[in-house]
């Protein structure tokens, strides 16, 4: 704007972001009750903040004005299952990496791939699962794993990933397999070379022989028990369970222990849990990496 005084003056701006509104006590713990029973996540006193400014982000977006009235609209069948998957995504956390657990890798390898026979002239299947898998990066490590160490040994094998997530904002970006360089820093550059194509100057894509052995689906671990996934040889399950009650850990490891094949490997991040046991499995815990092995002759 031009002043009478020939200067450029800064325009005047009459606008601000609105503070993030007080929450209430009880509907504080009417939010943390519903996030528990939908999807296990507990929310300490401690993350409040985090609670309000998610939702005050969120509710702009909508133009809703009130908690209570964003928190019914959840409710609405339809919009609100909707709304739900968009709020699920912003307030569970999806931080990951390739290669994020090599030791746990490494674990699969020595305890569980060296051991394996394959019969002359019959295929063996490898079932892998990824609980919470978040954008990929961790069934995609699975696999480039599977893929190379699999290819140097005599026989054939079929390798099938199943990855899920509750988050499918996350499913979404896993199934595109598109990263930005940044977020490869950390792979070898022979696996770079091997199982990516590049996109543009920033971005890579996972290849697509690795692509089509992963099959990325939505799951919610509350709703482990009528989970339609099979038997799986290996069973990672890292960085998950830490959001969750210690008697639900306990209820999620027991589901998972029974999807295991008699010596398939479960595959813990360190501090997903401490003191379970399971009658069905033994520990095979090597350094930092939690992980049990299913007996032969349970189910
Ligand atoms: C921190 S990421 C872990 C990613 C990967 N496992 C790793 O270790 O790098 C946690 C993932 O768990 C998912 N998650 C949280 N609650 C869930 C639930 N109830 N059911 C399924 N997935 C859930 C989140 O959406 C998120 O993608």
């Amino acid at each position: 704007m031009l002043a009478s005084t020939g200067k450029i003056e800064e325009p005047v701006t009459h606008w601000r972001f609105r503070d993030v509104l007080p929450m209430e006590a009880p509907t504080f713990l009417r939010w943390q009750a519903m996030l528990e029973e939908r999807i296990g996540i507990v929310l300490p006193a401690e993350r409040k903040s985090f609670l309000l400014t998610t939702l005050a982000v969120r509710m702009r977006e909508l133009g809703v004005d009130d908690y209570d009235e964003y928190f019914n609209l959840l409710a609405v069948r339809g919009q609100g299952t909707i709304e739900w998957e968009t709020l699920v995504d912003r307030l569970t956390v999806h931080e990951t990496r390739f290669y994020r657990d090599c030791a746990g890798l490494d674990l699969v390898r020595n305890a569980y791939l060296a051991n394996m026979q394959a019969p002359a002239g019959r295929a063996v299947r490898v079932n892998a699962w990824s609980v919470g898998c978040a954008t990929g990066e961790e069934p995609y490590s699975l696999a480039m794993m599977l893929h190379q160490y699999l290819g140097a040994r005599e026989g054939e094998y079929y390798v099938g990933i199943t990855a899920t997530d509750i988050s499918m904002a996350s499913l979404a970006t896993a199934r595109r397999g598109v990263y930005h360089r940044n977020r490869l820093k950390n792979l070898p550059a022979e696996l770079l070379r091997e199982y990516f194509d590049p996109v543009d100057i920033d971005h890579y894509k996972v290849s697509e022989a690795i692509r089509e052995r992963v099959c990325f689906t939505r799951l919610n671990l509350l709703e482990l028990a009528t989970a339609p996934v099979g038997k799986m040889d290996i069973i990672f399950c890292q960085n998950v369970l830490i959001y969750f009650k210690r008697e639900l850990r306990i209820e999620i490891l027991d589901h998972l222990a029974a999807h295991l094949l008699p010596g398939g490997l479960l595959v813990l991040g360190a501090g997903e849990v401490v003191g379970w046991r399971h009658a069905g499995l033994e520990p095979v815990s090597r350094g930092d990496v939690l992980a049990f092995r299913r007996l032969r002759g349970t189910s």
